[in-house]
């Protein structure tokens, strides 16, 4: 593919690979996502899904192919780089402050990508602004009721919402969720899946989902990856529709 920058993608990916000694697990995969799109990647297990967000966030490097964002070839940047550019994921809750609130939680998270300086004397929270940031943050992802819950305290399906907030408070313009409804109950995900359809479309999202109905609802379209290649890219309806994909793919739930 030829000028994968151009045409003004959020995100273009130019024939990636990645090898683990003999096993291709991403093969040459190119896809272009529109700035604000909802992408699903779907796939069975081994699919090389996860290898891919890690080819895209710069946690691991390419084999070979290329990666860019917003036109610029980011392909050798490190991940910390491309987050200053805006690409977001989500945290591990394991690295935040168990026993902080959720709200000083996210106001660190604020405190950590405004580069302002860190005043280790002050009280968390003690910023107005960054208070009513952190607030509207947690409007966002329906956790308005738990700002002073601690993190502890929190059910599983609440710090999945929490890893979501985080991720945003990085402000990213492009964020990957890798199975953000994994272990949640139907409930939950339906909670989850709200708070990603929710999310402004300054934010361009790509979504790993094993949930086919989140994947379907969240997502205006749908890449479907096996063996490390894309099998086949639509709407929602047209993987729903196309015979290759429920052979090998949705087969089992049909
Ligand atoms: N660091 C690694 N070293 C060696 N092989 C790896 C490594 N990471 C992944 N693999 C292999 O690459 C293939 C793709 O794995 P990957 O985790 O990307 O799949 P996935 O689509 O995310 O699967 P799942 O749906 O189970 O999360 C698998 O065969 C896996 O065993
Ligand atoms: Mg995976």
């Amino acid at each position: 593919m030829d000028g994968a920058g151009g045409g003004g993608w959020c995100l273009a990916l130019d024939a990636v690979a990645k090898t683990f000694g003999g096993l291709r697990a991403v093969d040459g995969v190119s896809l272009q996502v529109r700035p604000g799109e909802r992408r699903a990647i779907i796939g069975p297990n081994g699919a090389g899904k996860t290898t891919l967000f890690n080819l895209i966030s710069g946690e691991l490097p390419v084999t070979s192919g290329r990666v860019l964002l917003f036109g610029q070839d980011i392909t050798a940047l490190p991940s910390f780089r491309r987050t200053a550019l805006g690409m977001g994921r989500t945290y591990q809750i394991t690295n935040l402050f168990p026993q902080l609130t959720v709200r000083e939680n996210v106001v660190l998270a604020l405190l950590g990508t405004h580069s302002r300086k860190f005043v280790m004397h002050r009280p968390v929270g003690g910023d107005r602004d960054l208070v009513e940031q952190a607030h509207h943050l947690l409007h966002g992802v329906g956790l308005r009721d738990k700002g002073d819950v601690t993190l502890t305290r929190l059910s599983y399906g609440e710090q999945r919402q929490v890893e979501l907030l985080l991720a945003l408070a990085s402000k990213p313009t492009m964020l990957l969720l890798d199975e953000p409804t994994a272990g949640l109950s139907p409930a939950e995900r339906r909670g989850l899946a709200a708070s990603v359809r929710g999310l402004d479309t300054s934010i361009t999202v790509l979504l790993i989902e094993h949930d086919m109905d989140v994947a379907f609802e969240v997502a205006e379209r749908v890449s479907v990856l096996h063996l490390g290649r894309v099998l086949a890219e639509g709407t929602p309806e047209e993987i729903r529709a196309d015979p290759q994909v429920q052979q090998i793919y949705l087969g089992t739930a049909h």
